[in-house]
Protein backbone atom coordinates (compact mmCIF):
# COMPACT_ATOMS: atom_id res chain seq x y z
CA UNK A 1 0.00 0.00 0.00
CA UNK A 2 1.25 3.31 -0.67
CA UNK A 3 1.32 6.03 1.99
CA UNK A 4 -0.31 9.14 1.68
CA UNK A 5 0.94 11.68 0.83
CA UNK A 6 0.11 16.06 1.71
CA UNK A 7 -1.25 17.70 -1.75
CA UNK A 8 1.47 20.55 -1.20
CA UNK A 9 4.36 17.64 -0.83
CA UNK A 10 3.40 16.13 -4.24
CA UNK A 11 2.79 19.64 -5.77
CA UNK A 12 6.37 20.82 -4.39
CA UNK A 13 7.72 17.32 -5.79
CA UNK A 14 6.20 17.99 -9.35
CA UNK A 15 7.75 21.85 -9.04
CA UNK A 16 11.24 20.16 -8.12
CA UNK A 17 10.92 17.97 -11.42
CA UNK A 18 9.85 20.54 -13.75
CA UNK A 19 12.96 22.72 -12.21
CA UNK A 20 15.17 20.08 -12.62
CA UNK A 21 14.79 19.21 -16.34
CA UNK A 22 16.62 22.74 -16.87
CA UNK A 23 19.38 20.97 -16.29
CA UNK A 24 18.88 18.07 -18.55
CA UNK A 25 22.03 17.08 -21.01
CA UNK A 26 20.30 15.71 -23.98
CA UNK A 27 22.20 17.14 -26.98
CA UNK A 28 20.99 14.13 -28.97
CA UNK A 29 17.46 13.44 -27.80
CA UNK A 30 16.54 16.82 -27.27
CA UNK A 31 14.24 15.54 -24.91
CA UNK A 32 14.66 17.18 -21.29
CA UNK A 33 13.62 15.36 -18.69
CA UNK A 34 13.43 16.17 -14.56
CA UNK A 35 12.63 14.22 -11.58
CA UNK A 36 12.31 14.20 -7.79
CA UNK A 37 11.93 11.80 -5.66
CA UNK A 38 11.10 11.94 -1.75
CA UNK A 39 12.70 9.74 0.18
CA UNK A 40 12.10 7.50 3.86
CA UNK A 41 13.69 10.27 5.84
CA UNK A 42 11.43 13.18 4.08
CA UNK A 43 14.57 14.47 2.09
CA UNK A 44 14.34 15.11 -1.55
CA UNK A 45 16.07 14.60 -4.17
CA UNK A 46 16.38 15.77 -8.15
CA UNK A 47 17.99 14.57 -11.17
CA UNK A 48 17.84 14.76 -14.82
CA UNK A 49 18.56 12.85 -18.13
CA UNK A 50 22.41 12.53 -19.02
CA UNK A 51 22.74 11.56 -22.33
CA UNK A 52 25.88 10.10 -23.67
CA UNK A 53 27.44 9.97 -27.68
CA UNK A 54 27.24 5.94 -26.83
CA UNK A 55 23.77 6.42 -26.53
CA UNK A 56 23.43 3.31 -24.95
CA UNK A 57 25.06 4.92 -21.99
CA UNK A 58 21.72 7.63 -21.45
CA UNK A 59 20.64 7.69 -18.38
CA UNK A 60 17.02 8.78 -17.26
CA UNK A 61 16.28 11.22 -15.08
CA UNK A 62 14.59 9.20 -12.49
CA UNK A 63 17.26 7.10 -12.06
CA UNK A 64 19.91 9.83 -11.97
CA UNK A 65 18.06 10.90 -9.09
CA UNK A 66 17.23 7.46 -7.49
CA UNK A 67 21.19 6.82 -7.37
CA UNK A 68 22.08 10.46 -5.87
CA UNK A 69 19.88 9.40 -2.89
CA UNK A 70 21.15 6.30 -2.56
CA UNK A 71 24.78 7.61 -2.61
CA UNK A 72 23.80 9.62 0.88
CA UNK A 73 22.27 6.55 2.51
CA UNK A 74 18.49 6.87 1.25
CA UNK A 75 17.48 3.13 0.72
CA UNK A 76 13.21 4.06 0.98
CA UNK A 77 11.32 5.99 -1.66
CA UNK A 78 8.29 7.33 -1.11
CA UNK A 79 7.43 9.32 -4.38
CA UNK A 80 8.84 10.02 -7.62
CA UNK A 81 7.81 12.91 -9.77
CA UNK A 82 8.84 13.07 -13.61
CA UNK A 83 8.34 15.59 -15.78
CA UNK A 84 8.39 15.39 -19.83
CA UNK A 85 8.69 18.23 -22.09
CA UNK A 86 5.20 16.65 -23.65
CA UNK A 87 1.56 17.39 -24.10
CA UNK A 88 0.60 14.73 -22.37
CA UNK A 89 1.88 13.00 -19.23
CA UNK A 90 4.12 9.89 -19.50
CA UNK A 91 5.02 7.13 -16.97
CA UNK A 92 8.90 6.16 -16.74
CA UNK A 93 10.41 3.76 -19.02
CA UNK A 94 10.91 -0.02 -18.29
CA UNK A 95 14.32 -0.04 -16.54
CA UNK A 96 13.52 3.54 -14.19
CA UNK A 97 10.64 1.33 -13.07
CA UNK A 98 12.88 -1.89 -12.20
CA UNK A 99 15.27 0.88 -10.19
CA UNK A 100 12.43 2.00 -8.31
CA UNK A 101 11.10 -0.72 -7.44
CA UNK A 102 14.47 -1.91 -5.66
CA UNK A 103 13.66 0.97 -2.82
CA UNK A 104 10.31 1.78 -3.59
CA UNK A 105 8.10 -1.38 -4.12
CA UNK A 106 4.55 0.85 -3.43
CA UNK A 107 6.35 4.29 -4.36
CA UNK A 108 3.50 6.73 -5.75
CA UNK A 109 4.93 8.18 -9.26
CA UNK A 110 3.05 11.39 -10.50
CA UNK A 111 3.63 11.96 -14.25
CA UNK A 112 3.40 15.68 -15.15
CA UNK A 113 4.11 17.85 -18.96
CA UNK A 114 3.51 20.94 -20.42
CA UNK A 115 -0.36 20.53 -20.53
CA UNK A 116 -2.72 20.15 -18.06
CA UNK A 117 -2.46 16.24 -18.35
CA UNK A 118 -0.69 14.14 -15.22
CA UNK A 119 -1.21 10.58 -14.29
CA UNK A 120 -1.01 9.37 -10.40
CA UNK A 121 -0.24 6.33 -9.66
CA UNK A 122 1.71 3.80 -8.35
CA UNK A 123 5.03 1.84 -8.91
CA UNK A 124 3.26 -1.87 -8.53
CA UNK A 125 0.57 -0.29 -10.32
CA UNK A 126 2.92 0.25 -13.33
CA UNK A 127 5.31 -2.83 -12.73
CA UNK A 128 2.78 -6.10 -11.28
CA UNK A 129 4.26 -9.04 -10.08
CA UNK A 130 7.61 -7.46 -10.53
CA UNK A 131 11.46 -9.40 -9.64
CA UNK A 132 13.16 -7.78 -6.83
CA UNK A 133 15.29 -7.78 -3.77
CA UNK A 134 12.46 -10.44 -2.33
CA UNK A 135 13.19 -13.18 -4.64
CA UNK A 136 16.51 -13.28 -3.81
CA UNK A 137 15.44 -13.28 -0.23
CA UNK A 138 17.05 -9.94 0.60
CA UNK A 139 15.86 -7.17 2.62
CA UNK A 140 17.50 -4.18 0.96
CA UNK A 141 16.83 -2.08 4.56
N1 LIG B 1 13.99 9.72 -20.46
C1 LIG B 1 13.99 10.01 -19.14
O1 LIG B 1 14.92 10.64 -18.60
N2 LIG B 1 12.95 9.57 -18.38
C2 LIG B 1 11.81 9.03 -18.88
O2 LIG B 1 10.90 8.73 -18.12
C3 LIG B 1 11.69 8.81 -20.33
C4 LIG B 1 12.96 8.94 -21.11
C5 LIG B 1 15.11 10.23 -21.27
C6 LIG B 1 16.09 9.21 -21.78
C7 LIG B 1 16.67 9.94 -22.98
O3 LIG B 1 17.68 10.81 -22.55
C8 LIG B 1 15.52 10.76 -23.50
O4 LIG B 1 14.60 10.87 -22.42
C9 LIG B 1 14.81 10.18 -24.70
O5 LIG B 1 14.45 8.86 -24.48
Amino acid sequence: MSDTLAPATLRRLERAARTAAKGSYSPYSKFRVGAAILTGSGKMFTGTNVENASYGLCNCAERTAIFAAVATGERVLRAVAVYTPTKTATTPCGACRQVINEFGPTARVISVCDGPDRIETTLDQLLPAAFGPKNLRVRPR
